[in-house]
This record gives C-alpha cells, sequence and structure tokens, in this order.
C-alpha cells in the first residue's frame, strides 16, 4: 500500500505507479480478502438501496457546497457554531453535523488545546488515546471550561468508540477523536498508525459520523517533512483538512483550510498561545513590526491571510561570505522563492550575492505564501548590503515629495517615516500589484505607514 496516496499493489515497485511519490511502498498483511471492509460496510454490502430525489430531501440547514464530487451523505446537514469566531469563520459559517474534519500539525502546536475549546462550548466526546481522562481533565482546568460540558472516552480501539457511540443515548454534536496515529483496528492487522490501520479506522469512524450526523474532528500529527503514514492519506477521505501552524517558540497559531467540501478555503484564522490557552485575535492587534522607525536589513510589508491584511516585518543579514558556497538561510519564506529574489537582486541592483551570505527570516515565526512579500525581501537585502535603512527621501522629479522633504530638515523626522514595500518581482525586476492592494494599502496606514510606489526594484536605490 502506498503511504502517500493509500492506493494497493500486488507487488513492491520503489516508485508508487498512481501517485508517482518515491519509496512509498510500504508492505500490509491483507486477511481474507476482508483488508478495508469495516464490520457495518460489510454487513451492509449486499443490503437494497434505493435512489433519492434530491428535490424530496428535508433541507434542515443551508450549506454552502463548493465541492460536490464526492459528498452525498451530507446533503441534508445543517450548521451550528462552535462559538469560537475564528474556527467558525475558517470552516465557512460553522460546523456541519456529519463532517468529518482532519486537523493536522506538528506534535505539541496545540490541536489538542483547541479542540477542547471547541468542544468546551458545545456537546461533545472527546476520544482520549493519548491522554487519560485526569489530564484532560486538568486541561479542561486550566482553560477555565466548565468540566460538567465534558465526556471522555478513554480508547484507542476505533471498535470501542463505534460500539461506544452505537450503545449510547446521549446524542453528541461533535466527537473529537486525539489522535488518529494511536487508533488501531480489530478489522485489520497492523500496529496503531501504520497506513493500513489509519485508513482503516478513519473509514470506520467516517462512517458513523454520517450515520449518526455527528461531527467528528480527527487529530492528526505532522512531521516537518510531512509525516509517511499522515494525514497525505486521509486528507482524501474527510470532508475537511485544516492545518494548524507556528513557530513552537512563537505564541502566535495560524489555523489554514486545505480542503473544504463545505466552504472556503481562503481563510484563515489566528490564535495566540497563552497561559489560559489559545486566544482568538484581530489583526489590529497582531503586531509583528517593532518599532515605528526603519531599520538597518529590515523592511516593513502587509500580506493577506486569507481575505485580511497582516502587517509584518522581514529582516535579512546579507555578509561577506568566506565559504566557496554562500550560505542561503530563509525561514518563513519558500527556500526557492527566496533564491529566485537573490539571483534577481543580483542580476538586477547588481548586487555581488555571489560571495555574500544571506540570510532571511519573517518575525513573529509565521509561513508567508503570498508573493506580495517579495518586495520586502529584496528591499530588506538591499538594506542590509547598504548598510543603511530604508526611507523615502523624496524623488527629485515629485514636487509634493520634495516640499515634504524640506519641511522634515532634521534626520530624526525622516527616521520616523516608516515605509511598506508590497508587491511581487518579476524575472526582470519589474514589481507587480499582487491581490487585495486596496486592502494592504489601508492596512499599512492604519500602522501609520505608506506604501511605496515602486514599479522597478532599481527605484530601490532612491530609498537608501
Ligand atoms: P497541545 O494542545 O497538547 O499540543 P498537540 O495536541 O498539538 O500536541 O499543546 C501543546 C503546548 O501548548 C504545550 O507545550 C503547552 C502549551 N499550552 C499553553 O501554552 N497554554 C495552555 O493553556 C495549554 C492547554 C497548553
Ligand atoms: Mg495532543
Amino acid at each position: 500500500m502506498c503511504s502517500n496516496c493509500g492506493n494497493e499493489f500486488g507487488r513492491w515497485a520503489g516508485q508508487c505507479p498512481a501517485c508517482k511519490e518515491w519509496n512509498s511502498l510500504k508492505e500490509v498483511k491483507a486477511l481474507g480478502g476482508q483488508t478495508h471492509r469495516s464490520a457495518h460496510t460489510s454487513k451492509t454490502a449486499t443490503e437494497k438501496k434505493d435512489s433519492v430525489k434530491l428535490q424530496d430531501l428535508k433541507m434542515e440547514g443551508q450549506v454552502p457546497t463548493t465541492e460536490g464530487r464526492h459528498g452525498s451523505a451530507h446533503v441534508n446537514s445543517n450548521l451550528f457554531s462552535s462559538n469560537i469566531s475564528e474556527f467558525d469563520r475558517v470552516l465557512g459559517k460553522g460546523i456541519v453535523r456529519g463532517g468529518v474534519y482532519l486537523l493536522a500539525g506538528e506534535p505539541g502546536i496545540g490541536k489538542s488545546t483547541l479542540a477542547t475549546q471547541v468542544l468546551g462550548k458545545t456537546k461533545g466526546l472527546y476520544v482520549a488515546a493519548e491522554e487519560s481522562a485526569e489530564q484532560i481533565a486538568m486541561r479542561v482546568e486550566r482553560l477555565s471550561l466548565l468540566k460538567e460540558n465534558f465526556e471522555v472516552l478513554e480508547t484507542n480501539s476505533s471498535g470501542s468508540v463505534l460500539e461506544f457511540l452505537d450503545r449510547t443515548q446521549n446524542v453528541y454534536e461533535i466527537v473529537i477523536i486525539d489522535s488518529i496515529q494511536m487508533f488501531w483496528s480489530e478489522q485489520i492487522q497492523g500496529a496503531p498508525g501504520a497506513v493500513a490501520q489509519i485508513r482503516q479506522v478513519t473509514m470506520e469512524l467516517i462512517e458513523i459520523a454520517k450515520r449518526k450526523r455527528m461531527a467528528m474532528v480527527i487529530l492528526g500529527h505532522v512531521t516537518k517533512e510531512g509525516d509517511i503514514a499522515g494525514p497525505k492519506l486521509l486528507e482524501h477521505m474527510v470532508d475537511t483538512v485544516l492545518y494548524f501552524e507556528g513557530e513552537k517558540s512563537g505564541d502566535l497559531r495560524v489555523l489554514r483550510v486545505s480542503k473544504n467540501r463545505f466552504g472556503p478555503t481562503d481563510e484563515v484564522g489566528v490564535f495566540k498561545m497563552e497561559e489560559g490557552g489559545l486566544r482568538e485575535i484581530k489583526s489590529e492587534e497582531i503586531n509583528l513590526v517593532s518599532g515605528q522607525e526603519s531599520k538597518i536589513g529590515s523592511a516593513v510589508t502587509v500580506i493577506m491571510e486569507g481575505t485580511r491584511p497582516m502587517v509584518v516585518e522581514v529582516q535579512a543579514l546579507v555578509t561577506e561570505s568566506f565559504a566557496a558556497m554562500p550560505t542561503r538561510v530563509f525561514s518563513g519564506i519558500d527556500f526557492n522563492r527566496g533564491r529566485l529574489l537573490v539571483a534577481v537582486a543580483q542580476k538586477v541592483l547588481g548586487m555581488p550575492l555571489y560571495k555574500y551570505d544571506v540570510y532571511v527570516s519573517v518575525t513573529g515565526g509565521i509561513r508567508i505564501d503570498d508573493t506580495g512579500c517579495d518586495m520586502a525581501v529584496v528591499g530588506a537585502m538591499w538594506s542590509s548590503f547598504k548598510n543603511a535603512p530604508l526611507f523615502e527621501r523624496g524623488n527629485s522629479n515629485n514636487q509634493e515629495t520634495r516640499n515634504k522633504q524640506i519641511t522634515m530638515t532634521n534626520d530624526q523626522n525622516q527616521k520616523q517615516r516608516g515605509i511598506v514595500l508590497v508587491g511581487e518581482v518579476s524575472l526582470l525586476g519589474e514589481v507587480k500589484r499582487v491581490r487585495g492592494w486596496e486592502k494592504r494599502e489601508k492596512e499599512a496606514r492604519a500602522v501609520g505607514r505608506e506604501v511605496v510606489k515602486i514599479q522597478y526594484i532599481k527605484e530601490l536605490k532612491n530609498l537608501v
């Protein structure tokens, strides 16, 4: 079985014939042809089924379906709120009954914390395979939530979960599964966490979630490289895939949605991990820029996280290299994008970066996935290279700026004028407009800065 796409093959191959991933085929033992059939599906496999006329379906709520190809079971689902507005916003309008959500993230990032907080405000069951009920009770206390709202089932067997949910009289709005890597199913062989087990357990859980119309939030660990037996395989099976990210050393956490059968995929929720749990934060509150004045090697930009703008600072350190191969370190931006920008800057701005080490980092430990920050990366490198801060000195052919400059006689006043660089840099060094331009300009003004109009990166020379 391929640990990336989940397809099965009769023999081993170095490259998966289906998804073309290398070294992803793992041997799994099949049990008499029942490999991936749960007790429930095999029982109902020969059951007579009738087709349903859509117009006869009772719709209890409006569900914005954007991707209806695979879904049929949740057509008549309705929505309810998690009472955490950032969480609701990321999902669309709320949680869908019978919807299965995968919440993936690195260990220790705060998945269990987020799940506990979501559950604390709704009626739900916490299925704990990693922690004991006492440990969860301690977390509930720490988060100042009401213990009365919590029911915990301690097990790591999917069979026990199904048996409990079938037997219980209680109606749960949400069931949390923490975490999928710890669960195993009696239906097939293999240790918890193995690819075949993860697939089997997930199939069984999805089946009961749809049948009982309970929303299910499945937590899954991913490593930096993207785990082998991990959520990649699960992504096809669940309705919605959420990624919880952030630098563990920092306190900022970003919730992204990468697949959503019920709503948009471009919304982002921002939280802060504090002593008492995760706190939702508004964009005005995110201050990732230290100080107002310009500093050497620093450039401020406005990125779009989903539909909302966020002011962040990009820092660069460009120093002479004594190694045969100069060092390139990019944290918070894509490595290949960073290398491309170094190449463009070398060619267009004439910086001899081939003999310089380049370090670029984004403050706050966030990961930028927005080409609108290109200009800031180039600007920060230029500022570090020239050993001078970036600020608008006024253009000789711009009367208004010149007048302003005359009035701002002392140096200190000039340094107060923080600037913002926004734009995508092309291979030719042109600066292109990016989406959400007006919103970015507005956000820059809100923090007392102004977006500098630059058409070609050579114009950076006017700024230092
Ligand atoms: P956790 O939710 O257990 O992570 P995961 O389930 O993704 O592995 O959270 C891990 C970290 O969060 C842990 O190092 C402690 C920290 N934390 C807080 O800072 N404040 C809190 O209120 C809680 C519950 C945890
Ligand atoms: Mg956990």
